[in-house]
C-alpha cells in the first residue's frame, strides 16, 4: 500500500443558520463499511498518539474539534496532514506508520475503523514495519 493511496475525504455539509450538520456512512463517504468508532480527547499539549501501523485496518481520521498532525508514512515517503475541519477526514489504508501531533487543546479526533479492535493487527515496533515493507506485505 502507498501513500498515494491515503487522501482526503470531504463529507456532506448541511449549512443551517442553527448550525451546521455533517454525516458519514459506511461504504458511501468512506470506502469500507465501518465496524469501530473511537475518539481521542483531553489529549495534554505536547503528547502525541498513533505511532504504530496496521496490517489491514482501514481508517478514516478526523478532527471533530480543534486540530492535529498527522504525520503518514509508508516506508519509503512521509507526508504530514494537518486536519482542522469536522467535515473532512484522512483515508489511511493498511500499512501506513502514524504519529499524530500538534493537538490544540480541546481537539477532539474521531476515528472510523474498518475492524473491530485486535492488538494482532498491529505493528508497534518501526523496525518490524519496516522489515514487513520490505518484504512486500502490504501489498494489495
Ligand atoms: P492505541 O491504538 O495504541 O492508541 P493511539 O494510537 O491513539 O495512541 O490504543 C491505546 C490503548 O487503547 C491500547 O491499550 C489499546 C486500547 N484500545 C482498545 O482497547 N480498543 C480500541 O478500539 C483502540 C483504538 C485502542
Amino acid at each position: 500500500m502507498k501513500l498515494s493511496e491515503c487522501k482526503i475525504l470531504t463529507f456532506p455539509k448541511i449549512p443551517e443558520p442553527r448550525g451546521n450538520l455533517s454525516f458519514i456512512e459506511g461504504g458511501h463517504h468512506v470506502p469500507f463499511d465501518i465496524a469501530r468508532v473511537y475518539y481521542l480527547y483531553d489529549v495534554p499539549g505536547g503528547e502525541s498518539r498513533g505511532g504504530h501501523a496496521h496490517k489491514a485496518l482501514h481508517q478514516v481520521i478526523i478532527a471533530i474539534n480543534g486540530s492535529f498532525n498527522v504525520e503518514i508514512d509508508d516506508g519509503l515517503n512521509k507526508k504530514s496532514v494537518q486536519l482542522c475541519r469536522a467535515n473532512e477526514g484522512l483515508y489511511i489504508v493498511p500499512g501506513i506508520w502514524r504519529e499524530l501531533t500538534n493537538f490544540t487543546s480541546g481537539s477532539v479526533c474521531l476515528v472510523l475503523a474498518s475492524r473491530p479492535y485486535e492488538e494482532s493487527d498491529y505493528y508497534r515496533d518501526y523496525g518490524q514495519f519496516l522489515n514487513a515493507v520490505q518484504r512486500e506485505e502490504f501489498l494489495p
